[in-house]
C-alpha cells in the first residue's frame, strides 16, 4: 500500500454503542474508519470504497456477520475479516467461520488491548499480502517477457548470423574481385601472366575441393595462385620479348629472382604473410632441386606444391594458345613423369586421375614406344606394367627407370625373359615436353 493511501476499516454492528467504542479504539491508528449499522448498508460501502479490514458483529437482524463477511469475499477478496461474537454463539459461529474466510474472531466483550493488536496484525498482514501480489504481478510480467524473448531468441540469432554471413561473403567477394582485378592489371604489363594466373588459380581451386582445409588456408592458397608471378613486374622489356631458351645469364638471374620479388610485393599487406610465403616457394621442386631455397617434400608449403603443378600444366597446355586434346595429355603426362622430382607425387595422382575428376589424361593415347631390354635408358618412364614371360610382376607403369633398375631388369630377364619388350613413353616426346616445360619450370 502506498504511503498516501490510508487503510480503510469498515465497522459493522447494529448497536450504535459498540460502533462508538470501536471508533474510539481506532483513534490512535492512522486509518479511515467507515461504520455501518447492518449487512446491507455495509455492502453498499464495500461496493464504493477500498476496504482493508472489516470488523463485523455476528448477531445482526438482517444479515449475520458470517453471511456478510462471506459475501464480502467476492467484492474485496484481499480484505482481512474479523468477527465479533457473543460467547453463546461461539459454537454455531465456529462451524460457519470458514465460509467467511475469517482471520480472527473475538468474543464480546473484548479486551481492548487484544482487539487492537489483532487489528494492527491484520493491517500488517494486508500490507504484506499486497506487496506479495505486486511482486507476483511483476514476476508474471517479467516471465511473460522472458518467454516471449526466448521464443524469438533462436529466430533473432539465426537472422543476425545470416546477416553477418552475408556481410562476410560480400567482403570476401569484393576482396577476391580486387585480387582478380590486380592480376588483370598484371596482364597489361606482362602478356598472358594475368590469364595464366587465373587459370592456375582455377586448377588449384579444383584440387582444393578434395582437401580438408580451413577457410583461411583455402583462401590464402587461391590468392597466392592469383599472385604467384607478381614478381615478374620487375622484368625489363627486353626480357619480356624473349623465350626461356634464349635468356642470357644475367636475364636468367632476374628470372630466378621473381619468386622472392613477388614475396616482397605482397608481404607488406596485413594478413598476407602465408600468401607471401607460398609466392616465394612456388618454384621449389619436390626433390629439393628448385629455387629459391631448395626446399623439399612437405617442407614446401602445400599451396606452393599445388601451384607448381597447376603452373607447369598450364604452361604446357597453353604454350600455343588454346590447348587441344594432345597438349592437355602431354601436360598431364609431363606431371606424371616428373612426379617425385619436380612435383609432389600424391598431388599429381590426385590432379591427373580422371576417376576422381582430375585433369584430362589419356595414357593410352600418350606417345609410347615398345623397346627391348637392351634399349632401356636411364630416366625412361614405363608406360605399361612390366611382366616376365612367366607372369612375374617386375615394375609398375609410370616408374622412372634408374640405372640400378635397368640392371635389375636385365638380371631378372636372364632367368625369366621379357620377350614381348617394354613399353615406355617416347623419349623425343618426353624431351619435347621437357623443353616446353623448362619455360614453366623456370618462368
Ligand atoms: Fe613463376
Ligand atoms: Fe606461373
Amino acid at each position: 500500500m502506498s504511503q498516501s493511501e490510508k487503510p480503510t476499516i469498515l465497522l459493522v454492528d447494529d448497536e450504535i454503542g459498540i460502533l462508538k467504542s470501536l471508533q474510539r479504539l481506532l483513534k490512535e491508528l492512522d486509518v479511515t474508519v467507515l461504520t455501518a449499522s447492518g449487512g446491507p448498508e455495509a455492502l453498499v460501502f464495500m461496493k464504493n470504497s477500498p476496504i482493508t479490514l472489516i470488523i463485523s458483529d455476528q448477531r445482526m437482524p438482517q444479515m449475520t456477520g458470517v453471511e456478510l463477511l462471506s459475501r464480502s469475499r467476492a467484492i474485496h477478496p484481499n480484505a482481512i475479516r474479523i468477527l465479533l461474537t457473543g460467547y453463546a454463539d461461539l459454537d454455531s459461529t465456529m462451524q460457519a467461520i470458514n465460509s467467511g474466510a475469517i482471520r480472527y474472531y473475538i468474543t464480546k466483550p473484548w479486551e481492548d488491548e487484544l482487539l487492537l493488536s489483532r487489528i494492527k496484525e491484520s493491517l500488517e498482514l494486508y500490507d504484506m499480502l499486497m506487496d506479495n501480489k505486486r511482486l507476483d504481478e511483476i514476476t508474471h510480467v517479467q516471465n511473460e517477457e522472458l518467454r516471449r524473448l526466448n521464443a524469438t531468441l533462436e529466430e533473432r540469432v539465426e537472422k543476425q548470423t545470416a546477416e553477418i554471413k552475408n556481410q562476410n561473403e560480400e567482403l570476401l567477394r569484393s576482396f577476391m574481385e580486387t585480387i582478380k582485378a590486380f592480376s588483370t592489371i598484371l596482364e597489361l604489363r606482362l602478356k598472358d601472366v594475368g590469364s595464366h594466373s587465373q587459370r592456375v588459380s582455377s586448377l588449384v581451386k579444383k584440387m582444393l575441393q578434395k582437401m580438408d582445409l580451413n577457410k583461411k588456408e583455402y583462401q590464402d592458397i587461391i590468392v597466392a595462385a592469383h599472385l604467384h608471378d607478381i614478381g615478374k613486374v620487375s622484368y625489363p622489356d627486353t626480357l619480356l620479348k624473349k623465350t626461356a631458351n634464349t635468356y642470357t645469364k644475367t636475364e636468367m638471374k632476374t628470372v630466378l629472382k621473381h619468386p622472392i620479388l613477388g614475396q616482397s610485393c605482397v608481404i607488406a599487406i596485413n594478413g598476407f604473410e602465408e600468401i607471401a610465403l607460398i609466392v616465394r616457394h612456388h618454384h621449389e621442386h619436390f626433390d629439393g632441386s628448385g629455387y629459391p631455397d631448395y626446399l623439399r617434400g612437405s617442407g614446401i608449403p602445400l599451396g606452393a606444391r599445388l601451384i607448381r603443378i597447376a603452373d607447369a600444366y598450364d604452361h604446357i597446355a597453353f604454350a600455343h594458345g588454346y590447348p587441344d586434346e594432345k597438349r592437355l595429355n602431354d601436360a598431364a603426362a609431363y606431371l606424371v613423369r616428373e612426379s617425385g622430382i619436380i612435383f609432389d607425387p600424391a598431388l599429381v595422382r590426385q590432379f591427373t586421375d580422371p576417376d576422381t575428376g582430375g585433369q584430362y589424361y589419356h595414357k593410352e593415347s600418350a606417345e609410347t614406344v615398345l623397346v627391348t631390354i637392351g634399349e632401356l635408358k636411364n630416366n625412361m618412364v614405363v608406360a605399361e606394367n612390366i611382366y616376365t614371360d612367366s607372369g612375374m610382376f617386375v615394375l609398375p607403369r609410370d616408374a622412372r627407370l634408374s640405372m640400378e633398375m635397368i640392371t635389375c631388369i636385365i638380371k631378372i630377364a636372364r632367368y625369366d625373359p621379357i620377350s614381348k619388350g617394354i613399353t615406355v613413353y617416347r623419349a623425343d616426346a618426353a624431351e619435347k615436353s621437357e623443353n616446353e616445360s623448362l619455360q614453366s619450370a623456370i618462368g
